[in-house]
């Protein structure tokens, strides 16, 4: 099962068994990583589930949509390692996929 390591705001890290086809966000909020609210529930509407990505796997990442693309906007905290985790499905590929919750707006 792919790993996927998740640093907190207060930058502690934990490692995870990721189910493949489960989103980044699902793993973090099912291993009880509370910080990351995911408010729509994986929607692509909220914009509260926003991690910054370890540049090592940007190109093995799937592309952005623009709806993704978007909500990125209104975050001010957005920069070129941002994505939101709900739009990133896990799998073999992503086996250590790293992410670091990014600050609240
Ligand atoms: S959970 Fe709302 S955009 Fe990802």
């Amino acid at each position: 099962m792919p790993k996927l390591v998740v640093v907190t705001r207060e930058g502690e890290e934990s490692v995870f068994e990721a189910e493949a086809g489960l989103s980044v966000m699902e793993v973090i909020r099912d291993n009880g990583v509370d910080e990351l609210l995911a408010l729509c529930g994986g929607c692509c509407s909220c914009a509260t589930c926003h991690v910054f990505v370890d540049p090592a796997f940007t190109g093995v990442l799937p592309e952005m949509s623009d709806d993704e693309n978007d909500l990125l906007d209104s975050s001010d905290h957005r920069d070129e390692r941002s994505r939101l985790s709900c739009q990133l499905v896990m799998s073999d590929e992503l086996d250590g996929l790293t992410v670091t919750i990014a600050p609240e707006d």
